[in-house]
């Protein structure tokens, strides 16, 4: 299956991906933990990156696109993926759709994970993450590390996001409200888009997500 996850900072879409994409056996590809992954290995696409995302504000399109695209292109996504915080506004999503249908490819579901906006600044203000791995996610009372700062999954260092800030969420809240969300209609021109309720506890909300799954594919 290829499907997009969409929802606000904080809605949760990398916490479903890891589990939604063991599910489905398909690679969660998610542009925020390349681009961090980047940036600890400080290439000059993490420099560049780290300039935009430390304001909250999209990375260009330019080298975003190419990143995705290099990144769908391995093996590993030949039969499916799930895309985490890419497409981000309409000229990636057009692009997306080029990139597939020059393959005789398409998408198979967007899940837009709904959570309103005084729990995700909860969800994103406690959270803490894997100094080895952007996708190993914790959160101080939602999901606590057995041991405090370190990662239950590899013993890494857990930190806070330098965008997890309250002046960049804010930004990076507009900037959804704005750019992102118009891709939810761009979508929903196309039957795509499943609406998921994402409160709740992460179990139930991949219950829900395989569910809705189940019934598009069907
Ligand atoms: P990105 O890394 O994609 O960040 P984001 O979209 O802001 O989303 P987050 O990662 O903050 O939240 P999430 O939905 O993954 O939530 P999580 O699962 O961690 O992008 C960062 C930046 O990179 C962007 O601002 C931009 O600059 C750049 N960028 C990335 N992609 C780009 C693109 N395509 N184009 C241009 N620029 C791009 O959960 C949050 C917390 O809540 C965790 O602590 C978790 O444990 C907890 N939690 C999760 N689910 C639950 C639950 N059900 N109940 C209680 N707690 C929960
Ligand atoms: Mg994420």
């Amino acid at each position: 299956m290829r499907i997009v996850l969409v929802g606000p900072p904080g809605a949760g879409k990398g916490t479903q991906a890891a589990f939604l994409a063991k599910n489905l056996a398909i690679p969660h590809i998610s542009t925020g933990d390349l681009f961090r992954a980047n940036i600890s290995q400080q290439t000059e696409l993490g420099k560049l990156a780290k300039s935009y995302m430390d304001k909250g504000d999209l990375v260009p399109d330019e080298v975003t696109i190419a990143m995705a695209k290099d990144r769908m292109e391995q093996p590993d996504a030949e039969n499916g993926f799930l895309l985490d915080g890419f497409p981000r506004n309409v000229s990636q999503a057009e692009a997306l759709d080029e990139m597939l249908s020059t393959e005789g490819m398409k998408l198979d579901a967007v899940l837009d994970l709904e959570v309103p906006e005084d729990e995700v600044v909860k969800r994103i203000a406690g959270r803490r993450i894997c100094r080895n791995d952007s996708a190993h996610v914790f959160h101080v009372s939602y999901k606590a590390p057995k041991q405090e700062g370190v990662c239950d999954v590899c013993g890494g260092e857990l930190y806070q996001r330098d965008d997890d800030s309250e002046e960049t969420v804010r930004t990076r809240l507009e900037v959804y409200h704005t750019q992102t969300e118009p891709i939810i209609d761009y979508y929903k021109a196309q039957g795509l888009v499943v609406t998921i309720p994402a409160l709740g506890k992460v179990e139930e909300v991949t219950a829900r997500s395989m569910e809705a799954l189940a019934r598009e594919d069907a």
